[in-house]
């Protein structure tokens, strides 16, 4: 096994949920070579921390098995799950396409330097102005979402556009209800006579070009049957030159998760592919959590610990202004204290701000936690950062890339001043 296979393993220690790379040293934790403890000394707390060298493992990792399997392929990294033009600048390094959601990913992506034509434009409600930048900047595929994208697109369009077809494939998921898209009634997407009407349509097009369709039925996906079946049910649309299958693998938070591996997953879905799609077709695919979520651990300065009626509460600096996942979709974190990895006692860690909904981890074993030690929190790569918001006047945290033993900001933290910044 190489190090990179390490994240799906079923390991029972935190370093499991760690990226891979990450070291316990004197029961110190180490990622990407920098001591956790250290890194909150240098950058401040709370910080995300992003193992550099094993998130372009990973990128590779889905590149080379997505070639392997069907040659006639891209891998389009979903960059809401960590939108941040040095994480752009990467994913572009690696070759890898990039879906952006709306302007301000498009901005991001530009600035980072991918190549437009590389670009997927996503959304279910996209401007005016949004397909204008989109236009203008060269993204290679808009994905079409409902009529009016149509009639804006043939009206703004001043030359030719590659377009996909988004798809309700009707196929139901075992996950969260606000991140499943497959089914009937989903907001995203045409149902499959919709789309068989506007394919019709389309092919009489001036200007937009139907290349193929897509097809994602949700996120955090813990079994890969949906997936064949989703290829499936867009396959009774006919032959196409391209066929995005979007993302939605799941990532392992827990250690009761058991998330199929990139690999078992890309054989799911090229061998979906062989049954059922041309064998001329373009693949697609479109991993956002499954791509970032176990590269980043968010280190946070413990500071208060406080005796309840039942529980011991740990308060941290940050909370729900860095991480919705846990109060959106009850997702459950793993967590350990940087200085003194594995085992101890439980307690419940909270975050900073007004509501009893603020709490990060409901029990979870920890040595000693005193005030000022640094906790980390794994598997916090993905949507955590994205969503960050300013809720209590709190500062979006910094993102810090770490790598073969050399830790840099990638992204600042917010100041004060930028929150006084907007004031009209
Ligand atoms: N493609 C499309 C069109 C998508 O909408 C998404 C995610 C992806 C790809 C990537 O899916 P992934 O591989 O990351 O599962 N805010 C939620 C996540 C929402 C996901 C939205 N779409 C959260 O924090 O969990």
């Amino acid at each position: 096994m190489t190090i990179d296979e390490r994240a799906n393993t079923d390991g029972n220690a935190i370093e499991d949920l760690m990226p891979p790379g990450t070291r316990v040293v004197d029961g110190r934790l180490v990622l990407g070579g920098r001591y956790a403890s250290e890194l909150a000394d240098t950058f401040d707390t709370p910080a995300l921390i992003i193992d550099e060298a094993a998130l372009r493992a990973r990128a590779r990792r889905y590149a080379d098995g997505l070639r392997s399997r069907w040659p006639n392929s891209r891998v389009v990294w979903a960059s809401k799950s960590l939108p941040c033009t040095a994480i752009y600048r990467i994913m572009g390094a690696e070759g890898l396409g990039v879906d952006v959601a709306g302007g301000g990913e498009l901005v991001m992506a530009l600035a980072g330097g991918v190549d437009p034509a590389r670009l997927v434009l996503h959304g279910n409600a996209k401007t005016d102005t949004e397909l204008t930048m989109a236009l203008e900047a060269g993204v290679g595929t808009i994905v079409i979402d409902n009529l009016d994208d149509v009639a804006r697109l043939e009206r703004l369009a001043t030359r030719e556009q590659g377009v996909l077809i988004r798809v309700i494939p009707d196929v139901e998921t075992a996950t969260h209800d606000a991140i499943a898209t497959g089914h009937q009634n989903s907001k995203f997407g045409l149902s499959i006579p919709e789309a068989r009407t506007l394919i019709d349509r389309l092919r009489g097009s001036a200007r937009l070009r139907l290349d193929g369709l897509h097809a994602h039925i949700g996120s955090q996906i813990l079994d890969v049957e949906p997936f064949a079946r989703a290829v499936e049910a867009i396959a009774t649309l006919g032959s196409f030159d391209v066929y995005d299958l979007g993302g939605g693998l799941g990532a392992r938070y827990t250690y009761d998760d058991h998330p199929p591996s990139i690999e078992a997953y890309l054989d799911t879905l090229t061998d979906a592919a062989r049954a059922f799609l041309p064998a001329s077709a373009r693949l697609l695919i479109e991993p956002g959590r499954s791509m970032i979520a176990e590269t980043g651990v968010t280190i946070y300065r413990v500071v208060s610990v406080k005796r309840g009626a039942s529980r011991t509460f740990v308060a941290v600096d940050g909370g729900m202004g860095d991480n919705l996942e846990v109060s959106l979709y009850g997702q459950r974190f793993e967590a350990t204290m940087a200085d003194r990895v594995g085992g101890g006692d439980d307690y419940t860690v909270v975050g900073r701000h007004c509501e009893s909904g603020d709490q990060l981890i409901d029990s979870v074993p920890l040595v000693e936690p005193a005030v000022g030690d640094v906790l980390a929190v794994a598997v916090t790569g993905a949507y955590c950062l994205t969503m960050a918001n300013n809720y209590n006047g709190a500062l979006r945290p910094p993102i810090v890339l770490v790598k073969d033993g050399e830790a840099r900001l990638a992204l600042r933290r917010e100041s004060y001043d930028d929150l006084l910044r907007r004031d009209a």
